[in-house]
Protein backbone atom coordinates (compact mmCIF):
# COMPACT_ATOMS: atom_id res chain seq x y z
CA UNK A 1 0.00 0.00 0.00
CA UNK A 2 1.07 3.43 -1.44
CA UNK A 3 0.52 5.84 1.46
CA UNK A 4 0.12 9.20 0.42
CA UNK A 5 2.41 12.34 0.37
CA UNK A 6 2.32 15.56 -0.12
CA UNK A 7 5.20 17.76 -0.40
CA UNK A 8 5.37 21.52 -0.39
CA UNK A 9 7.64 23.40 -2.56
CA UNK A 10 8.24 26.77 -1.43
CA UNK A 11 10.66 27.68 -4.22
CA UNK A 12 12.15 31.38 -3.60
CA UNK A 13 9.50 32.49 -0.69
CA UNK A 14 9.81 32.46 2.77
CA UNK A 15 11.28 34.11 6.14
CA UNK A 16 11.66 33.57 9.14
CA UNK A 17 8.35 35.49 10.49
CA UNK A 18 6.51 34.03 7.75
CA UNK A 19 8.52 30.28 7.59
CA UNK A 20 6.98 30.06 11.52
CA UNK A 21 3.39 31.00 10.52
CA UNK A 22 3.01 28.50 7.93
CA UNK A 23 4.71 25.70 9.72
CA UNK A 24 2.35 26.55 13.20
CA UNK A 25 -0.47 26.82 10.96
CA UNK A 26 0.45 23.08 8.64
CA UNK A 27 0.98 21.62 11.96
CA UNK A 28 -2.51 22.79 13.38
CA UNK A 29 -4.07 20.70 10.60
CA UNK A 30 -2.07 17.73 10.81
CA UNK A 31 -2.26 15.47 12.95
CA UNK A 32 -6.07 14.30 11.78
CA UNK A 33 -4.34 13.32 8.13
CA UNK A 34 -3.51 9.85 7.60
CA UNK A 35 -1.59 10.78 4.84
CA UNK A 36 2.31 12.07 4.66
CA UNK A 37 3.08 15.70 4.80
CA UNK A 38 6.69 17.17 3.85
CA UNK A 39 7.97 20.95 3.07
CA UNK A 40 11.01 21.80 1.09
CA UNK A 41 11.83 24.99 2.17
CA UNK A 42 14.81 27.65 1.19
CA UNK A 43 18.17 26.26 2.64
CA UNK A 44 18.65 28.76 4.71
CA UNK A 45 15.78 27.94 6.44
CA UNK A 46 16.47 24.01 7.00
CA UNK A 47 17.24 24.73 10.91
CA UNK A 48 14.32 26.76 12.02
CA UNK A 49 11.80 24.91 10.02
CA UNK A 50 14.08 21.61 11.90
CA UNK A 51 13.21 22.87 15.19
CA UNK A 52 9.88 23.86 14.79
CA UNK A 53 9.02 20.74 12.88
CA UNK A 54 10.48 18.39 15.79
CA UNK A 55 8.23 15.50 16.95
CA UNK A 56 5.81 16.64 14.90
CA UNK A 57 5.61 14.15 12.34
CA UNK A 58 5.81 16.61 9.17
CA UNK A 59 8.70 15.66 7.20
CA UNK A 60 11.43 17.91 6.59
CA UNK A 61 12.79 18.09 2.61
CA UNK A 62 15.31 20.12 0.51
CA UNK A 63 14.83 21.77 -2.64
CA UNK A 64 18.36 21.00 -3.97
CA UNK A 65 21.59 19.37 -3.40
CA UNK A 66 24.73 19.17 -4.77
CA UNK A 67 25.99 16.20 -6.86
CA UNK A 68 29.45 16.54 -5.19
CA UNK A 69 30.31 15.20 -2.14
CA UNK A 70 32.82 17.55 -0.47
CA UNK A 71 35.22 20.14 -2.25
CA UNK A 72 35.66 23.12 -3.77
CA UNK A 73 32.12 23.73 -4.94
CA UNK A 74 30.96 27.27 -4.16
CA UNK A 75 27.49 27.93 -3.20
CA UNK A 76 26.65 24.11 -3.08
CA UNK A 77 24.84 22.02 -0.34
CA UNK A 78 25.69 18.44 0.12
CA UNK A 79 23.52 15.36 0.90
CA UNK A 80 25.79 15.07 4.06
CA UNK A 81 24.82 18.88 5.05
CA UNK A 82 21.12 18.23 4.76
CA UNK A 83 21.53 15.18 6.40
CA UNK A 84 22.24 16.89 9.63
CA UNK A 85 19.69 18.92 9.77
CA UNK A 86 17.37 15.76 9.29
CA UNK A 87 16.31 15.92 5.92
CA UNK A 88 14.25 13.20 4.67
CA UNK A 89 13.29 14.46 1.51
CA UNK A 90 14.97 16.80 -0.98
CA UNK A 91 13.52 17.58 -4.73
CA UNK A 92 15.87 17.04 -7.62
CA UNK A 93 15.59 17.60 -11.47
CA UNK A 94 12.73 20.62 -10.88
CA UNK A 95 12.28 21.65 -14.15
CA UNK A 96 13.33 25.28 -13.03
CA UNK A 97 16.74 23.66 -12.11
CA UNK A 98 16.62 22.16 -15.24
CA UNK A 99 15.91 24.97 -17.43
CA UNK A 100 17.74 28.11 -15.13
CA UNK A 101 20.91 25.81 -14.15
CA UNK A 102 20.98 23.76 -16.77
CA UNK A 103 21.06 20.85 -15.47
CA UNK A 104 20.89 17.53 -17.60
CA UNK A 105 19.21 14.46 -16.70
CA UNK A 106 23.02 12.85 -15.76
CA UNK A 107 23.56 15.52 -13.12
CA UNK A 108 19.85 14.98 -11.74
CA UNK A 109 20.68 10.95 -11.67
CA UNK A 110 24.11 12.14 -9.80
CA UNK A 111 21.69 14.04 -7.38
CA UNK A 112 19.48 11.60 -7.16
CA UNK A 113 22.44 8.99 -6.13
CA UNK A 114 23.86 11.50 -3.61
CA UNK A 115 20.63 11.90 -1.84
CA UNK A 116 20.20 7.55 -1.97
CA UNK A 117 23.91 7.68 -0.24
CA UNK A 118 22.71 9.99 2.75
CA UNK A 119 19.75 8.67 3.38
CA UNK A 120 17.45 11.00 1.91
CA UNK A 121 14.94 10.20 -0.43
CA UNK A 122 14.95 12.26 -3.52
CA UNK A 123 11.91 13.53 -5.01
CA UNK A 124 12.70 13.26 -9.13
CA UNK A 125 10.61 15.47 -10.82
CA UNK A 126 10.30 14.86 -14.87
CA UNK A 127 7.79 16.51 -17.22
CA UNK A 128 7.66 17.77 -20.39
CA UNK A 129 6.80 21.60 -21.95
CA UNK A 130 3.59 22.49 -23.64
CA UNK A 131 5.80 22.18 -27.53
CA UNK A 132 7.02 19.15 -26.85
CA UNK A 133 3.05 17.82 -25.51
CA UNK A 134 1.90 19.48 -28.90
CA UNK A 135 4.46 17.66 -30.99
CA UNK A 136 3.36 14.56 -29.32
CA UNK A 137 6.95 13.98 -27.45
CA UNK A 138 5.87 13.67 -23.92
CA UNK A 139 6.16 9.77 -23.67
CA UNK A 140 9.96 9.98 -25.20
CA UNK A 141 10.72 13.32 -22.98
CA UNK A 142 9.28 10.96 -20.04
CA UNK A 143 11.57 8.27 -21.18
CA UNK A 144 14.84 9.97 -21.40
CA UNK A 145 14.31 11.74 -17.92
CA UNK A 146 13.26 8.79 -16.06
CA UNK A 147 16.12 6.11 -17.83
CA UNK A 148 18.92 8.48 -16.92
CA UNK A 149 17.58 7.76 -13.40
CA UNK A 150 16.70 4.56 -14.00
CA UNK A 151 20.02 3.26 -15.79
CA UNK A 152 22.18 4.93 -12.62
CA UNK A 153 20.45 3.66 -9.63
CA UNK A 154 20.43 -0.40 -8.54
CA UNK A 155 16.83 -1.88 -8.52
CA UNK A 156 16.89 -1.67 -4.76
CA UNK A 157 17.79 1.87 -5.02
CA UNK A 158 15.06 2.20 -7.23
CA UNK A 159 13.03 1.32 -5.01
CA UNK A 160 13.40 4.12 -2.62
CA UNK A 161 12.73 7.20 -4.57
CA UNK A 162 9.59 9.39 -4.92
CA UNK A 163 9.30 10.44 -8.51
CA UNK A 164 7.15 13.74 -9.15
CA UNK A 165 5.10 14.09 -13.27
CA UNK A 166 5.38 17.71 -13.80
CA UNK A 167 3.78 18.75 -16.90
CA UNK A 168 6.18 22.65 -17.02
CA UNK A 169 3.07 24.04 -18.95
CA UNK A 170 1.17 23.52 -15.65
CA UNK A 171 3.59 25.03 -13.26
CA UNK A 172 2.40 28.25 -12.10
CA UNK A 173 0.07 28.77 -14.50
CA UNK A 174 -3.27 27.83 -13.37
CA UNK A 175 -3.35 25.03 -16.03
CA UNK A 176 -3.75 21.74 -14.75
CA UNK A 177 -3.03 18.11 -16.50
CA UNK A 178 -6.93 16.44 -16.48
CA UNK A 179 -6.94 13.54 -14.23
CA UNK A 180 -6.78 11.65 -17.72
CA UNK A 181 -3.90 12.78 -19.03
CA UNK A 182 -1.68 12.62 -15.70
CA UNK A 183 -2.69 9.41 -15.00
CA UNK A 184 -1.43 8.19 -18.65
CA UNK A 185 1.90 9.39 -17.77
CA UNK A 186 2.10 8.53 -14.69
CA UNK A 187 1.08 4.87 -15.73
CA UNK A 188 3.95 5.89 -18.79
CA UNK A 189 6.72 6.22 -15.58
CA UNK A 190 5.01 2.78 -13.31
CA UNK A 191 5.57 0.16 -16.24
CA UNK A 192 9.37 1.74 -16.30
CA UNK A 193 9.96 1.41 -12.28
CA UNK A 194 8.43 -2.13 -13.23
CA UNK A 195 10.84 -3.14 -15.99
CA UNK A 196 13.86 -2.15 -12.90
CA UNK A 197 12.64 -3.49 -10.38
CA UNK A 198 8.87 -5.35 -8.79
CA UNK A 199 9.32 -3.78 -5.59
CA UNK A 200 9.59 -0.15 -7.15
CA UNK A 201 6.89 -0.85 -9.53
CA UNK A 202 4.92 -1.47 -6.66
CA UNK A 203 6.18 1.04 -3.96
CA UNK A 204 7.71 4.34 -5.38
CA UNK A 205 5.52 7.05 -5.49
CA UNK A 206 4.60 9.50 -8.16
CA UNK A 207 3.25 12.57 -7.35
CA UNK A 208 1.63 15.20 -9.61
CA UNK A 209 2.21 18.57 -9.83
CA UNK A 210 1.14 21.63 -11.90
CA UNK A 211 -1.34 24.10 -10.44
CA UNK A 212 -2.66 21.71 -7.43
CA UNK A 213 -5.39 23.58 -5.98
CA UNK A 214 -8.10 21.96 -3.26
CA UNK A 215 -10.42 22.16 -6.38
CA UNK A 216 -8.95 19.67 -8.55
CA UNK A 217 -6.93 18.16 -6.34
CA UNK A 218 -9.71 14.64 -5.24
CA UNK A 219 -10.28 14.29 -9.20
CA UNK A 220 -6.40 13.85 -9.41
CA UNK A 221 -6.22 11.72 -6.74
CA UNK A 222 -8.56 8.97 -7.58
CA UNK A 223 -6.68 8.10 -9.99
CA UNK A 224 -4.84 4.90 -9.40
CA UNK A 225 -1.23 6.12 -9.97
CA UNK A 226 -1.36 9.31 -8.76
CA UNK A 227 0.28 9.08 -4.99
CA UNK A 228 0.00 12.64 -4.01
CA UNK A 229 1.22 16.13 -4.79
CA UNK A 230 4.05 18.47 -5.36
CA UNK A 231 2.56 21.59 -4.17
CA UNK A 232 4.42 25.21 -5.27
CA UNK A 233 1.52 27.89 -4.90
CA UNK A 234 -0.64 26.77 -2.75
CA UNK A 235 1.84 25.06 -0.58
CA UNK A 236 2.78 28.57 0.78
CA UNK A 237 -1.15 28.67 2.50
CA UNK A 238 -1.72 26.04 5.26
CA UNK A 239 -5.55 26.21 4.69
CA UNK A 240 -5.15 25.07 1.43
CA UNK A 241 -1.95 22.78 1.70
CA UNK A 242 -4.11 20.82 4.21
CA UNK A 243 -7.69 21.24 2.03
CA UNK A 244 -5.40 19.22 -1.18
CA UNK A 245 -4.03 16.63 1.73
CA UNK A 246 -7.37 15.85 2.92
CA UNK A 247 -9.02 15.55 -0.79
CA UNK A 248 -6.86 12.30 -0.89
CA UNK A 249 -9.18 9.60 -1.06
CA UNK A 250 -9.01 6.87 1.54
CA UNK A 251 -7.37 3.64 -0.19
CA UNK A 252 -10.64 2.00 0.23
CA UNK A 253 -12.77 4.37 -1.14
CA UNK A 254 -10.69 4.33 -4.51
CA UNK A 255 -10.64 0.56 -5.23
CA UNK A 256 -14.68 0.96 -4.92
CA UNK A 257 -14.96 3.65 -7.49
CA UNK A 258 -12.89 2.04 -10.01
P1 LIG B 1 2.57 25.24 -8.64
O1 LIG B 1 1.81 24.36 -7.70
O2 LIG B 1 2.73 26.64 -8.14
O3 LIG B 1 2.07 25.15 -10.03
O4 LIG B 1 4.07 24.66 -8.66
C1 LIG B 1 4.26 23.32 -8.89
C2 LIG B 1 5.69 23.00 -8.68
O5 LIG B 1 6.54 23.44 -9.40
C3 LIG B 1 6.00 22.16 -7.52
O6 LIG B 1 7.33 21.74 -7.55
Amino acid sequence: MRRKLFAGNWKLNGNLVANGTLLRGIKSGADAMQVELAVCVPAPYLAQCSEILAHSGIALGAQDVSSHTVGAYTGEVSARMLQDFGCRYVIVGHSERREYHCETNDDVANKAQRALAAGITPIICVGETLGEREKEQTTGIIHAQMNAILSLLDPHETADIVVAYEPIWAIGTGKTATPDMAQEVHAIIRHMLEVKSAEAGRGVRILYGGSMRPENAEALLRMPDIDGGLIGGAALRATDFLSIAAAAPSPDARQTEK
